[in-house]
């Protein structure tokens, strides 16, 4: 569902989304996200590491007519992460939304830690996203505010089936960095939330079988397939003026598996 002018939440508004190319041919929650955005009237900051990847999510705005322009960036790198901002505070001037969507896998128990592996899923989504906002923050706040986004998992507030004790730690670590960024500039006018998806058809799930998809469409209450799209709209809403008084949130997006406890679903499992 494409918005009509009247409904364009984010006019005027200038955003930098994190990850906004994807791998393989599902949708990324950073695309969805960066797309969503730019159909509402935001320009768009495409940061990736891989810039292929960016300019196929850039070429898909321009085709519908929006505004977007890519930033090859690997935000695990500091000075990448000044150098992302600083662009685009000289291509636009300002800096209203950021969304820290990149992510890293993380496997094995705690009993499998390598450091090597360990290091990278807390670089890939912890570091990165409170590098992006070190230099966001100051930009944003001489502007008069905006509205920060990380892009957590349900997998940050409860252990999932899959043993990944590196990635669920950063992302667990991302839900303690929202708290305290949102305490730390509300002041600013800065609001900081965070989503945590849940079992999502996006492009992490390449490598699954269809039978492990099917149980992880089947464990959700709602029993329904979600996908990027589902977190690119609750991400148009935190970044919009319609959630000004939204701050420090952590909000699910997982077809309501985290309100159920293991018992009540097994009905629609076995
Ligand atoms: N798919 C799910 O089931 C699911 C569930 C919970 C959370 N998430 C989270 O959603 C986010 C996006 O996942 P996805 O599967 O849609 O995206 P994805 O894996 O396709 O990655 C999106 C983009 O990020 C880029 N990228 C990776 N590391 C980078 C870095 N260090 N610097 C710059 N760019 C980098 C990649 O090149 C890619 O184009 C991640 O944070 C992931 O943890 C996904």
């Amino acid at each position: 569902m494409s918005p009509g002018m009247a409904e364009r939440r984010l006019d005027g508004k200038v955003a930098l989304v994190t990850g906004a190319g994807a791998r393989g041919s599902l949708t990324g929650t950073g695309q969805a996200t960066a797309i969503l955005f730019a159909r509402h009237g935001a320009r768009v900051l495409l940061a990736d590491r891989d810039l292929g990847r960016a300019r196929a999510t850039e070429r898909q705005i321009a085709e519908e007519d929006g505004e977007a322009s890519v930033f090859e960036a690997d935000v695990t790198d500091e000075q990448a992460c000044l150098a992302l901002t600083e662009a685009c505070i000289e291509r636009h001037s300002r800096l209203d939304i950021v969304v820290n969507n990149v992510g890293a896998f993380g496997p094995g128990k705690v009993t499998d830690i390598e450091s090597e592996t360990w290091a990278r899923a807390l670089d890939g989504n912890l570091k990165s996203a409170a590098l992006v906002s070190k230099f966001a923050v100051p930009r944003m706040a001489a502007g008069g505010g905006g509205s920060i986004i990380h892009v957590s998992s349900i997998d940050g507030l409860r252990a999932g089936a899959s043993h990944n004790v590196p990635y669920s730690v950063a992302k667990g670590g991302l839900i303690t960095l929202t708290k305290a960024m949102a305490v730390h500039h509300g002041r600013d006018n800065i609001r900081v939330n965070c989503i945590a998806p849940g079992h999502l058809h996006a492009p992490f799930v390449a490598s699954m079988t269809e039978e492990q998809l099917e149980l992880r469409r089947k464990a959700g209450p709602l029993g329904t397939v979600g996908d990027a799209w589902d977190v690119a709209w609750a991400a148009v809403f935190l970044a919009s003026d319609e959630a000004r008084w939204i701050s420090g949130v952590i909000l699910p997006i997982d077809a309501g598996l985290l309100a159920a406890t293991p018992l009540a679903v097994i009905e629609h499992l076995t």
